[in-house]
């Protein structure tokens, strides 16, 4: 029989509903995105919790409407119920208990970090077991190692600022909107590598940005007429240079020649072309999902649960948010 999941994401400043079938097939998956925050230059948690509650329900609708099911065919519930914003998260994951009660099915509650995970699998669900996951997002970075689905070991993450959160923040240093990521990107293809940046030293497999942010924040104040477009070309390859070395010593050390490469960074094409090169070099596999996945997103919650729910059963209603959760 087939199963139907209905995903719910809200650990930030999307709102999202996803209906999957058996687990990989998206039959529908509706993401609304905040645009509040932009005025203020990053995501305000209590904005994005009351922005996320009279969206719920219509994206929810919306997203079985695409599906073109009802209510009483799901057959599960999956949330994000960690790590992300608290109040934003308890409007998503109190919005899939109660559905999931009401409808007699089972809920079950994901990581969103393992969701960032699915996302690559459900564009190649026959990768081999174990890979290398590199979860690079507006509020995450981690190395982590795939041993198999749903078991996982976290190799490194940040020590500061996330890597999207520091294109965020360069942006806003050039006079750029949020989140500043793509027009990063935009600018730094009309630039020049021409300014030398300090690649960050961090030890083992952890990253850090806050350094680098720093740099570029001392250049601007310090150049008279600043070149903006070789400044983000300058900034954008470095961190990718950095990314790439932290993906060439785990490669090196762990032998693992699988790598995924996922969350809302993972949309920039440099770092794609960057990723490519590299790992025909090095005789490395890589999968990064479509664009529609890379960012925060109900579908790969909603894979993640039907997974989870597969091996583990389901979660128990009283399952708490949690901000702040390793994998
Ligand atoms: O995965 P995501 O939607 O949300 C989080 O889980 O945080 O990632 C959003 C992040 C933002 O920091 C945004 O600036 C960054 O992804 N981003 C990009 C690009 N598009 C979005 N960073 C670099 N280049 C891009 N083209
Ligand atoms: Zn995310």
């Amino acid at each position: 029989m087939n199963s139907l999941c209905l995903g719910i994401e809200t650990s930030c400043d999307e709102t999202s509903a996803s209906v999957i079938k058996n687990g990989q097939e998206v039959l529908a998956n509706i993401v609304s995105s905040q645009s509040i925050h932009s005025i203020y230059g990053g995501v305000v948690p209590e904005l994005a919790s009351r922005a996320h509650l009279p969206l719920i329900v219509p994206i929810t609708q919306t997203a079985l409407a695409v599906a073109k099911v009802d209510y009483k065919d799901l057959s599960l519930v999956a949330a994000t119920n960690t790590p992300g914003l608290i109040g934003a998260l308890l409007v998503g994951l109190s919005f899939a208990k109660a559905l999931a009660m009401s409808l007699k099915i089972p809920f079950v509650a994901v990581n969103h970090l393992e969701g960032h995970i699915f996302s690559v699998l459900l564009e190649y669900p026959d990768i081999e077991f174990p890979f290398i996951s590199l979860i690079i997002s507006g509020g995450h970075t981690e190395l982590i190692l795939v041993k198999d689905r749903c078991v996982y070991e976290l190799l490194g993450t940040t020590l500061d600022d996330a890597c999207g959160e520091s294109f965020d923040k360069v942006a806003k240093m050039m006079g750029l909107p949020y989140p500043g990521g793509s027009f990063v990107e935009k600018l730094a293809g009309k630039g020049n590598r021409t300014i030398k940046f300090p690649l960050p030293q961090i030890d083992r497999y952890d990253f850090s940005f806050s350094g680098l942010k720093t740099a570029v924040l001392y250049y601007l104040r310090d150049t008279k007429n600043p070149k903006l477009e070789d400044i983000a070309c300058s900034f954008q390859e470095l961190v990718f240079d950095f990314l790439i070395a932290k993906i060439q010593s785990v490669v090196d050390e762990i032998g693992i020649r699988r790598v995924t490469i996922s969350g809302g960074v993972a949309v920039n094409n440099r770092l794609r072309e960057r990723i490519k090169a590299f790992a025909q070099k090095n005789e490395i596999n890589y999968y990064f999902p479509r664009a529609e996945f890379c960012s925060d997103n109900a579908a790969m919650i909603a894979a993640a649960g039907s997974e989870r729910y597969k091996r583990f059963g389901g979660s128990p209603l009283t399952i708490p948010a949690l901000a702040r959760t390793q994998i």
